[in-house]
C-alpha cells in the first residue's frame, strides 16, 4: 500500500462514518500570529474547538500539511522530518472517547478498510492524572476491549496531555505505538516499554486528544463549552509501518528523492544522515515555497533560508555538485500531484528559488568558513560573532552551532537569540499598530525601506549638516517618502553622495543593533531623533553598524527594521522637491 492509498483510505474511512472531508489549510496560518507554520492538524481548527460552529458540521477529517523545526537536530535518524502530513479526525462536541478509540483501533487493524496492521504489535498509553484532570480510567476501560490490559500503560502529563501552546484548547490524550522490530517484542512491563520507546523499537502512530479543557498563560483555567476529539497521526510514520520499513526514508514518500540524491552523488552514499537531511530539507523547502514563502531573514522566510542553506552544506558533505539540489524538485512535485497540486504547478519557479538561494549562500560560504576558522581559534563563538557570521556570510545559527560542535567550542546562543528576538518582538509590536509611525505595513520590503530611510537621514546629515532632521515619513513596499528640515534645494551631486553612503552601508552587510537606553542618555549620546516627546522614558535606539568597525546610523525609533542589510537591494533617490517652508521631500526606492 503506498502513501497515496493510505491517505485516501484514512479520509474514506472517516467519511463513511459521517465526517466531512476538508482540505489542508496552507502551511502558513492565516489568522494565528503565535506560530510561523501550522504544526498540527488542529491548529487551523482552534476557533471551532473553542466553540464556533464549523460550516461543514461536527465531524471533520483531513490530511494537514505541517512544518515542525524544533527537532531539526534529530532529522537524519529513522523517524524525524521537518515537513509532514498529519491525518486527523475531529469531533466538535459530537462523539467522544468510545467512538474515537474504537475507530482508531479499527482503522489501524482492519484489512478491508484500514491499514491492516498487526494488533499484536500495538501498545497504548493513557493519562495517569494530575491536578488538572483525573486519571483516564474511561479510556483505559475502552481500550481493554481491543488491547490486552498489560499493554496499556498509564503515563504522566509530560507525554499524555496535549495542547498547542500556552493558550487554547487542550486535554489528556491516549497514544498508540507500533512495534517495528523484526522479531516482535511481545508483552513488556512499563519499564521495558519505555526503553523500547527510547530505542525507537516502538514508534508513536496515533494520538487521540480528548479536548475538554482550556489553557491560559500555561495553566488550565476551566472546561470548554463542549467535549471535542482531536486526533493526529503522522502520515510518514504510518507509511513506514505499513510498508514494513524501519525508517521513513525507505518509504515511497522518499524513495525516489533518495534515489535522485544517490544519482547526484554519483555512487554509494557514505553519509546516510547527510543524505536524509538533504532529502528532508529540500522537500520541506519545496512545500513552504509552494505555499507562498520566499527565503528571507525574518519569520517564515528565515526558517526556509535555514533549511535550504543547511541542505547545501550537507550536499557538500555528500559531494553533490553545485546547483544540483533544484533537480530534486520535479521528483518531489510528482509525489504530491493530485494531492497538493500547487507544487507541480509551480515546480519551475520553486526550482529557481532554490537555485538562487544556493547561489547566494555559496557566494559567501568559502569566506565565511575562513572567518569561522579565525573565530574558532579564539576558543568560543560570542553573540557578536554569531551575528556577524549570520549578517556578513549568511550563516544560520544552527550552522554556526554545528560547526562549533565539530570543533568542540561553545556558542553564545542565548546572547544571539536575545538580540534576534528583540527584532522580532518589536516587529510584532509594530504590526499591532503601536509603533506604526509612517509605515504602511511591516512586510519585508517596507521594513527594508525603513532601514534605508534611517541610512539616508544619516547620509543627509553627513553632507548637509546637523541641522537636518526628520519632519515626517511615509513608507510603503514601493518607496519611501521622507520629509526633512533644510532651507533650499539639495543639489544632485549631494543626493548622489547620500545614495552612495546608503549603498555602502548595505553593501558592507551591516547589521541592525537595538539598544534600550534612558531618553536623556540617548539624547546626551547624540542619538538622532525627532519627536522625542512622543517616546517613553526608556527608548529603543537602532544602529546600522558593521560590528567593531563603522556606525552608519544611530537613531531613535520604534522599528521594525531588518536584522541585517544583506539583500536589501540598491538604494536610489528618484526625486527631491520642496514640501513646505523649510522642509524638503525626497522619494527614494530600493531596486
Ligand atoms: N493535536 C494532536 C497532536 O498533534 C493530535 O498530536
Amino acid at each position: 500500500m503506498d502513501s497515496r492509498e493510505i491517505r485516501s483510505r484514512f479520509l474514506k474511512f472517516f467519511e463513511k462514518r459521517g465526517h466531512a472531508v476538508i482540505p489542508s489549510a496552507p502551511l502558513v496560518p492565516e489568522n494565528d500570529p503565535s506560530v510561523l507554520f501550522n504544526t498540527a492538524g488542529m491548529q487551523p481548527l482552534v476557533p471551532y474547538l473553542m466553540g464556533a460552529p464549523h460550516p461543514q458540521g461536527k465531524r471533520l477529517v483531513n490530511a494537514q500539511k505541517c512544518v515542525r523545526t524544533q527537532d531539526i537536530d534529530e532529522v537524519g535518524d529513522n523517524t524525524h522530518d521537518t515537513f509532514f502530513e498529519m491525518l486527523g479526525n475531529w469531533s466538535l462536541g459530537d462523539y467522544f472517547k468510545e467512538d474515537a478509540i474504537k475507530w482508531s483501533y479499527e482503522f489501524l487493524t482492519s484489512k478491508e478498510e484500514g491499514l491492516g496492521l498487526d494488533p499484536k504489535r500495538l501498545y497504548v498509553t493513557v493519562f495517569e492524572g494530575n491536578n488538572d484532570a483525573p486519571r483516564d480510567n474511561e479510556a483505559f476501560e475502552i481500550w481493554k476491549k481491543y488491547v490486552p490490559e498489560n499493554r496499556i500503560y498509564f503515563m504522566p502529563a509530560k507525554s499524555n496531555w496535549w495542547s498547542p501552546g500556552d493558550n487554547g484548547p487542550c486535554g489528556p490524550d491516549t497514544e498508540m505505538f507500533y512495534d517495528v522490530t523484526e522479531r516482535g517484542l511481545g508483552d513488556m512491563t512499563k519499564e521495558e516499554y519505555m526503553a523500547a520507546d527510547d530505542r525507537q523499537d516502538v514508534v508513536e502512530i496515533w494520538n487521540d486528544v480528548f479536548m475538554e479543557y482550556e489553557k491560559e498563560g500555561g495553566k488550565v483555567v476551566g472546561k470548554l463549552a463542549s467535549k471535542n476529539v482531536d486526533t493526529g497521526s503522522g502520515l510518514e510514520r504510518v507509511v513506514m509501518m505499513v510498508q514494513g520499513k524501519n525508517n521513513i526514508f525507505d518509504t515511497d514518500l522518499f524513495v525516489s528523492v533518495m534515489g535522485k540524491i544517490k544519482e547526484l552523488v554519483g555512487g554509494e552514499i557514505r553519509d546516510v544522515r547527510a543524505s536524509r537531511i538533504v532529502a528532508d530539507h529540500i522537500r520541506t523547502g519545496v512545500m513552504i515555497i509552494a505555499d507562498g514563502v520566499r527565503p528571507a531573514n525574518t519569520d517564515q522566510g528565515y526558517i526556509l533560508r535555514r533549511l535550504l542553506r543547511r541542505a547545501v552544506r550537507y550536499a557538500d558533505v555528500l559531494g553533490i555538485g553545485h546547483n544540483m539540489l533544484a533537480g530534486l524538485v520535479p521528483i518531489i512535485a510528482e509525489k504530491y500531484t493530485g494531492v497538493y497540486d500547487n507544487v507541480a504547478a509551480q515546480a519551475t519557479f520553486i526550482a529557481d528559488e532554490i537555485r538562487k538561494e544556493e547561489e547566494k549562500f555559496r557566494q559567501m560560504l568559502e569566506r565565511g568558513m575562513k572567518e569561522f576558522a579565525h573565530i574558532s581559534k579564539r576558543g568560543g563563538v560570542s553573540a557578536v560573532d554569531v551575528f556577524q557570521l549570520f549578517s556578513t556570510y549568511g550563516f544560520p545559527l544552527e550552522m554556526t552551532e554545528e560547526l562549533a560542535k565539530e570543533q568542540g567550542i561553545t556558542v553564545d546562543r542565548a546572547g544571539f537569540e536575545a538580540e534576534f528576538k528583540k527584532h522580532q518582538d518589536l516587529s510584532r509590536t509594530s504590526t499591532e499598530g503601536k509603533f506604526k509611525g509612517g509605515l504602511a505595513n511591516n512586510s519585508e520590503k517596507t521594513t527594508a525601506l525603513h532601514t534605508a530611510t534611517h541610512l539616508m537621514l544619516a547620509g543627509l546629515r553627513k553632507y548637509l549638516g546637523d541641522s537636518v532632521h526628520q519632519a515626517g515619513s511615509n513608507i510603503t513596499e514601493e518607496r519611501t517618502r521622507f520629509d526633512f528640515t533644510y532651507p533650499e534645494k539639495v543639489p544632485r551631486d549631494v543626493l548622489d553622495k547620500v545614495e552612495a553612503y546608503v549603498n555602502e552601508a548595505i553593501g558592507k552587510h551591516s547589521i541592525v543593533k537595538i539598544e534600550q537606553m534612558k531618553k536623556e542618555d540617548a539624547k546626551a549620546a547624540g542619538v538622532e531623533g525627532s519627536f522625542w516627546e512622543k517616546y517613553p522614558d526608556v527608548v529603543n535606539v537602532y544602529s546600522v553598524v558593521v560590528p567593531d568597525s563603522t556606525t552608519y546610523s544611530r537613531e531613535l525609533c520604534g522599528g521594525p527594521h531588518v536584522v541585517q542589510t544583506e539583500g536589501m537591494g540598491k538604494f536610489k533617490i528618484v526625486k527631491e522637491e520642496a514640501s513646505s517652508a523649510g522642509i524638503r521631500r525626497i522619494k527614494a526606492v530600493l531596486e
